[in-house]
């Protein structure tokens, strides 16, 4: 697993809204908004599923997610790849649940999905656009 650097954690606390993408076996891609994520250590990050049907379908068949992190202030761009384990039982998937039930007791809490980081690339625009980092 790969571990964010400290630039990178900055650039992922200032994201209010994530794009989630995944693709199916088939590899039809498939770029969900979400906003119920939370590092939760350096190398590992929470989704919290809510109202998620291809998201959750794609990772079920094919575990690959990719993201990308951006601040507009600070003009840095970073693209985080890794694989995912769904959780709808257990200690971790009752802990987001609780706190998805503290935003509002209507959102449904069905499931967690946990990003294990493989790979880390730069998106910032210049010469090492593209780049694996990490
Ligand atoms: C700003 C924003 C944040 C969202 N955050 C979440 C989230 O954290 N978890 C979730 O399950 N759905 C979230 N949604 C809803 C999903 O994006 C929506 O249900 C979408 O249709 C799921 O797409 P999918 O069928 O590709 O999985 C959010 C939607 C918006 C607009």
């Amino acid at each position: 697993m790969v571990k964010l650097t400290p630039e990178m954690k900055e650039v992922f606390a200032q994201q209010k809204v994530f794009a989630a993408a995944t693709a199916s076996k088939s590899a039809i891609p498939n770029v969900a908004p979400v906003a119920t994520v939370q590092l939760v250590s350096d190398d590992t990050i929470w989704i919290g599923d809510n109202y998620m049907v291809k998201t959750l379908a794609n990772v079920k068949e094919n575990p690959h997610m990719a993201l990308y992190i951006w601040d507009p202030e600070k003009k840095r761009c970073f693209q985080i790849k890794g694989t995912v384990t769904v959780k709808t039982s257990g200690p971790d998937y009752e802990k987001i649940k609780a706190r998805i039930k503290e935003k509002g007791p209507h959102y449904p809490a069905k499931g967690l999905l946990i990003l294990s980081i493989t790979e880390v690339f730069e998106c910032t625009p210049g010469p090492h656009a593209g780049k694996k980092i990490e």
